[in-house]
């Protein structure tokens, strides 16, 4: 890390810690063999011998957060507590882009990094990144368990930044929130400043999608749009909701630009220090964390939309080709060499029992 003075970071909890404090802390946590009885999971998780630091940019009541409590506490029951994890929420560790350095030099274990960041690293992730490569949740898990797909870019990081890709939580499809509308058309995003994360792909698209996009950290949105300097975002009704941009934003349409996806990425010589029976225990937790992850994805989605509709949020559900065929031309012409090419072809046409309902939706 630099030499720069920290950066004082204020968790939505209030609390008021520096990222360095935080950091310095870390091994510290997984001292000693502190009994386990009488703890609940997810204590004894926090508990263990050794201790997993996870960062994640969501709050406690994400689907995130919760799969990766689960994840915790399979590992430490199925390592008989010798390994456990814990979750760092809010974005205290540092904003993804930050983050994902601090997993690669091995100050960080592992982290919840979304698509964009990831392509930052490794241009061979693009197609996976782009409008039209997912068609709905079941498509884009079919996917990640193809390994012969994904199986050798998922591991390519490796020698070069240390970093493994364990998997993937979906972001469900993502879709523009603004702060005036209704919005049906492009026209109506024309001259809004809609965040976008950083990526020169997620420029484009919003582009297209008729707004002007301004890139900025996940934790910083909220109070952009409080200050007027974004007019708008994109995202899922989860993130709307627990992040409560809601409150600034109640015009939500239904862009459905994109199905998206965050990489949950491993620092690879931490995993590499666990004897092989607790590496397949990591494994297996992992896993089932990931299938726990799609039930309290549909159900949490389908809450945040309640909670929308009682906050009387405005819900637009524009014409299917008012945003659709833009975003989706923008994002095929990112497809620049054929490998990416065969790879987007590869991944759209796996198929599953949802294709023939598949609208880029919900799953
Ligand atoms: C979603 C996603 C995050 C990502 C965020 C963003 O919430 O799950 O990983 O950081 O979108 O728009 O930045």
């Amino acid at each position: 890390m630099s030499s720069a003075p920290p950066r004082i970071l204020r968790p939505r909890d209030g609390t008021r810690l520096t990222r360095r404090a935080l950091l310095a802390g870390i091994p510290a946590l997984g001292l000693g063999s502190v009994a386990l009885a009488g703890c609940t999971g997810s204590e004894a998780a926090t508990a263990a011998e050794n201790i997993l630091s996870i960062s994640l940019n969501q709050t406690e009541t994400h689907p995130s957060y919760l799969a990766l409590t689960f994840f915790g506490e399979k590992l430490v029951e199925s390592t008989e507590g010798r390994w456990g994890a814990r979750i760092y929420a809010n974005e205290a560790l540092g904003a993804q882009q930050e983050v994902v350095q601090l997993v690669s030099d091995g100050s960080v274990d592992i982290a919840v990094i979304s698509a964009p960041q990831v392509e930052n690293l490794s241009r061979a992730f693009r197609p996976l990144n782009l409008p039209g490569a997912f068609r709905d949740i079941d498509h884009q898990m079919a996917v990640l368990n193809e390994d012969s797909l994904v199986g050798e870019l998922f591991s390519s990081l490796e020698p070069s930044h240390r970093l493994r890709v364990l998997g993937g939580f979906t972001q469900g499809a993502r879709h523009v929130y603004t702060d005036r509308g209704p919005i049906e058309g492009p026209d109506d995003l024309a001259g809004l400043r809609i965040r976008v994360q950083e990526s020169d792909v997620f420029m484009e698209l919003t582009r297209a999608l008729g707004g002007s996009p301004t890139p900025m950290a996940y934790g910083e949105v909220y109070t952009a749009l409080q200050a007027g300097v974004l007019n708008g975002a994109e995202n899922n009704e989860v993130s709307y909701v627990t992040q409560r941009h809601y409150e600034i934003a109640p015009y939500f349409t239904l862009t459905n630009h994109l199905v998206g996806l965050d990489y949950v990425m491993a620092n690879v010589d931490r995993i590499h220090g666990m004897d092989p029976a607790d590496q397949e225990a990591f494994a297996t937790s992992f896993t089932a964390a990931q299938e726990e992850f799609v039930r309290l994805w549909e159900e949490e989605t389908a809450s945040s939309i309640a909670q929308m509709e009682d906050a009387g949020v405005t819900i637009t559900d524009p014409d299917d080709d008012a945003f659709a065929p833009l975003v989706l031309e923008a994002g095929r012409s990112f497809l620049d060499s054929a490998e990416d090419e065969a790879l987007y072809e590869a991944i759209r046409a796996v198929e599953t029992n949802s294709a023939a309902a598949s609208d880029g939706g919900e799953g």
